[in-house]
């Protein structure tokens, strides 16, 4: 079938009700479906999220190991950690010239869902804990892949933050935990960059499937943040189509056989349904398949491989984060002085792990490896040493590794050790069974390190890793799960042809004890409570003062900056107000280097509990040695505000705001205090309002105010005032002594609201 364009309202007109139908479900397993009759044609859909992984045909129906080859980009984790989304926007560019050139439509990523434990098995195909990085990182990578004529699908929506069980737990958390920590990323990409398509996940919100949240696919998604695109489904999350399209899915995916179909030719017949819902959707599908012909037309585009895997390896390199880099013999181990006695050590410096598990797995263009990298760099045969096995196997070859590793090690200058985790450890589909490495190389490690001071670990994980070890080791480069070209992004680093830049998108925790979902993960009867509220990563560790191991934002480099005139002023106010935030950065090191300036804001009087610091923008900037530059924020309403419980919206609380501008949520390098002119917190008063949210109502204030001072009200000391405060005023109005009667306060309601 060709690609001729079409009228979208045309087609819709000429389509029967079965025909109707079956546009809302997959034609297989990776298309959707076209109307041959009508020149519609179908399109095909394909993960995902940080390469395209197109299924040959004739493969088995996952195709995980037998996809087309395409570039394999750094996963979500590591290109969160560059925290540079000019860099991020050109690899969403290569992606979608990877997907344009095999004639897929859609792409189905990014994923955005915020890192609630660093023991998700899916974390490396996140981005952040953090929403605003999500966000941002989600934008450019959606506009990116949107520029060249194809689609997204952003996923997964919403509150998909563990595997285990995940296609049927219900995650149950309050409005303001989903508003503040779970929705803004997903916010944030569909109201800047309109995805085509958002994926709805597996598990359910509060008691309903996703896939059938009204609130969630409709009222949200669609009356407040006006997405125009279409709404898929994972695969398989549909159980019931007809109140999937009630609820405001659009497309069930994959094929799901003829019943589905039928089943809303049925609800439609029987008035179940209303028709106008089903043309909707419809009318989405045709629209999806219309933006999607032009590129399908060119039969020209290419992909350049070569310029893809560069691109690869400049963002792995953009994305590793140097946590230690301390001096040994009076300077920094890193970056190394060229291959002299220099020892390899760790089996994942020739087999690289840099991609995680399950639906994400592309076929690479081609793979590089590190120590491949470090010999062709150093012009030198190094020296290696496998030191462990990965897959832990029998303990005599791990201890035969283990002796050779050391025995090498006693007479090298320095020592490069690359750690990681084994790939079943990280995939879709379960979660991570463990927070730290695996017992055999730690051991290693530290036998290396008792031998030679001069060690630096290299770390290939696709989410944090406790460090206990990190003593023993002069520098910790965490590279992630880096692409296809991670293993030579590693030696630029450690040669220091490219200088470190990543920074943290996750906090590295000491314990998994520590962390904010332990005690309320994975769940238990189908059921996972996000007891940790809005206090998620560095907004739990920092709350609460807990110690961490490396903080959110922490990244070294092989420079230093310093910061100077950190200010901040409001203007305007309430829904209005803005908050403009300045900083200069100076590089004062003698290298050239890159500084991930973050700002961070804290209402130290909020009368709800609010993380003690909270980011709200960043910038990179890269800076030649003594080089300084003044970089500007401008904070708005929302980023001052919190979502109110009781009156479902944004507020900002007037009051002083502190805004911190730093280096890491832990390395705060200056703040200035604002004072900002808020909104009234004040919403409808009911009988159930307490007498203090009476007392701050501008018009019931002064009605429930005469009604205490009347000669009739007890007699009022501090300690009665604040019991009285909390009482609502139906309960005192219920005492038989209270000056008030039920009668009379249903009056006062209706006056004070009117
Ligand atoms: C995953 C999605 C993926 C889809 C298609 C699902 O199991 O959760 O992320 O896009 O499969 O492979």
């Amino acid at each position: 079938m060709g690609y001729a364009p079409f009228d979208v309202e045309h087609v819709l007109a000429a389509l029967t009700l079965k025909e109707k139908a079956a546009l809302t479900s997959g034609r297989d397993f990776w298309h959707a479906k076209g109307v041959e009759r009508l020149g519609v044609p179908a399109l095909m859909l394909t993960d995902g999220p940080h390469g395209l992984r197109k299924q040959r045909s004739g493969a088995d129906h996952l195709g995980l190991f037998d996809s087309v080859p395409a570039t394999c980009f750094p996963t979500a984790a590591a290109l969160g950690s560059t925290w540079e989304v000019d860099l991020v926007r050109r690899v969403g560019e290569a992606l979608g010239r990877e997907t344009r050139a095999h004639d897929v439509a859609v792409l189905l990523g990014p994923g955005v869902n915020i890192k609630r434990t660093p023991l998700c098995g899916r974390n490396f195909e996140y981005v952040s804990e953090d929403p605003v990085v999500a966000g941002e990182i989600g934008v450019a990578l959606v506009d990116g892949i949107q520029s060249q004529g194809v689609g997204t699908s952003l996923k997964h929506y919403a509150a998909n933050n563990q595997e285990t069980d995940r296609m049927r737990v219900s995650a149950e958390v309050d409005e303001r935990t989903l508003r503040e920590i779970y929705l803004p990323a997903f916010e944030r990409v569909v109201t800047r960059a309109q995805p085509w398509t958002v994926m709805c996940a597996y598990n359910k919100l509060n008691g309903t499937f996703v896939s059938e949240h009204h609130w969630l696919l409709t009222e949200v998604l669609r009356d407040e943040w006006a997405f125009e695109g279409l709404v898929v489904s994972d695969w398989g999350a549909v159980h019931d189509r007809v109140a999937a399209l009630d609820a405001g899915l659009d497309l069930q995916m994959p094929a799901a056989g003829p019943r589905p179909d039928e089943a809303v030719v049925d609800a439609v017949r029987a008035g179940m349904l209303d028709e106008a819902v089903l043309d909707t959707a419809v009318r989405r599908v045709l629209h999806l398949i219309a933006r999607a012909l032009p590129a399908l037309a060119d039969a020209d585009s290419t992909v350049d491989v070569d310029a893809h895997h560069a691109l690869a390896r400049e963002a792995a390199a953009a994305g590793a984060v140097l946590l230690k880099n301390d001096p040994v013999d009076g300077a920094p181990v890193l970056p190394l002085d060229g291959g002299d006695g220099l020892l390899v050590v760790g089996e994942f410096a020739r087999t690289p792990r840099y991609q995680g598990a399950g639906s994400s797995q592309v076929v690479p263009t081609r793979l590089d490896d590190a120590l491949t990298a470090l010999r062709a760099a150093t012009s030198t045969d190094l020296p290696f040493e496998p030191g462990f096995t990965i897959s832990g196997g029998p303990t005599g070859d791990d201890d035969a590794h283990r002796a050779a590793a050391v025995e090498a090690a006693r007479t090298a200058r320095t020592v490069v050790v690359f750690l990681g985790l084994p790939g079943p450890d990280e995939s879709e589909g379960y979660d991570r069974p463990r927070l730290g490495l695996p017992d055999n190389q730690v051991a290693t490690l530290e036998a290396v390190a008792a031998v030679n001071p001069r060690v630096v670990v290299v770390l290939a994980n696709g989410s944090a890793v406790s460090l206990p070890w990190r003593d023993r080791a002069a520098a910790v480069l965490e590279a992630w799960l880096g692409g296809q070209a991670g293993g030579s992004a590693v030696a630029d680093l450690l040669l220091g042809t490219v200088a470190p830049s990543g920074r943290l998108a996750e906090s590295i925790p000491l314990r998994i004890e520590d962390t904010p979902a332990f005690g309320n993960f994975p769940g238990e009867g189908g059921i996972v409570r996000y007891g940790e509220g809005v206090l998620v990563g560095y907004r739990w560790y920092d709350t609460r003062g807990v110690d961490v191991a490396y903080p959110f934002g922490h990244g070294l480099t092989y420079t230093t900056f310093g910061y100077s005139d950190v200010r901040a002023r409001a203007l305007g106010e309430g829904a209005d107000v803005r908050v403009e935030v300045s900083a200069t950065v100076t590089n004062t090191g003698d290298r050239p280097g890159a500084e991930v300036v973050q700002v961070y804001v804290r209402d130290p009087e909020a009368s709800v509990l609010r993380p003690t610091r909270e980011l709200k923008a960043f910038a990179k900037v890269a800076l030649a040695p003594g080089e300084s530059q003044t970089v500007t924020f401008t904070l708005d309403a929302r980023d001052l505000s919190y979502w109110h419980p009781g009156l479902r919206r944004w507020v900002v609380e007037g009051g002083t705001f502190v805004v911190e501008v730093g280096a890491s949520s832990r390395d705060v390098r200056g703040s200035a205090s604002v004072e900002v002119v808020g909104q009234p917190l004040w919403g409808e008063l009911t009988a159930w309002s307490t007498l203090a949210e009476w007392m701050a109502h501008p018009v019931g204030g002064s009605l429930i105010g005469a009604v205490l001072a009347s000669d009739d009200a007890p007699p009022m000391d501090e300690t009665m005032a604040a019991m009285l405060a909390q009482t609502p005023a139906r309960v005192f109005a219920d005492f038989g002594l209270s000056p008030l009667t039920p009668e009379q306060l249903d009056v006062l309601v209706e006056k004070a609201n009117a």
